[in-house]
């Protein structure tokens, strides 16, 4: 396999950011290409990913399909455990798997993940160097004896959020990047606790330490690319967000 690890593409971006920004005059779509054609299966990229890191990714997806501890468990139709590389230097974090997840056990597969997918590619990431995870593993739906439904999907509940959370620490504590990435305000809420809106804190670099990790890692919470869909107003604040990552990634890139 030759394929890029997020290591060697960051030190392409410390070498001077040659790679060209498609996408800086913020014009970013959902894209017409299925998410699934850009996708790594799922599980793909761990399997390639070098040392204990990925083995231990797996065993905790295993857990994942097989937990009970909320009631979404027993409901949704695939737990959706998270893509990626097991060596990421950025993880992104959403609220939860909807309609398109649920059905093909991957996180943002629908037109929020096309849309991220730009994202990512604008500033020279794709999900198979960053990794990609939600707060809840399951499909919180508003209709649960209805996986078939679309437009089903709700908020996770607080006990279903409490019940998931060590999951995702877990995911943290072994990834261990340099940058956290929160989209939306559910995930900037959970990590960061209540406080001010999204509005007002997306863009501050903030920190995190997952529980088991015992130290604390860089945070950013952006919008979530269904918040763009909504007003592509917002696509500029995410574009300046996307280049304060960009830069930090490029500054704390290891030799
Ligand atoms: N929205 C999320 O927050 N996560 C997904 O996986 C898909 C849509």
């Amino acid at each position: 396999m030759t394929e890029k690890t997020g290591k060697e593409e960051l030190r392409e971006l410390a070498r001077g950011l040659r790679r060209r920004v498609e996408f800086g005059d913020v014009e970013w779509s959902a894209g017409s290409a299925r998410a699934s054609e850009r996708a790594a299966a799922p599980g793909e990229a761990l399997a390639a990913a070098p040392g204990g890191v990925g083995a231990a990714l797996e065993g905790l997806a295993s857990q994942v399909e097989a937990c009970r501890k909320c009631p979404l468990g027993s409901r949704r139709l695939r737990a959706v455990f998270g893509v990626g590389s097991s060596a990421a230097e950025v993880v992104f974090v959403g609220e939860g798997p909807g309609f398109e997840e649920d059905h093909r056990g991957e996180p943002f597969v629908g037109r929020s993940g096309q849309l991220l997918d730009r994202i990512l590619e604008s500033i020279g990431l794709s999900r198979k160097t960053v990794y990609i995870a939600n707060i809840v593993k399951c499909h919180p739906m508003v209709d649960a004896s209805d996986p078939e439904k679309r437009g089903n999907d709700r908020p996770p509940a607080p006990e279903e959020i409490a019940a998931c959370r060590g999951y995702l620490d877990r995911q943290l504590s072994l990834i261990a990047p340099r940058v956290i990435v929160t989209l939306g305000a559910v995930a900037a809420r959970v990590l960061l606790g209540p406080g001010e809106p999204i509005t007002r804190i997306r863009g501050r670099w903030r920190q995190y330490a997952p529980e088991g990790l015992g130290r604390a890692l860089k945070l950013l919470p952006t919008f979530h690319p269904a918040a763009l869909l909504r007003n592509p107003a917002l696509k500029k604040d995410v574009w300046t967000d996307m280049k304060a990552l960009r830069e930090e990634l490029a500054q704390s890139a290891p030799e």
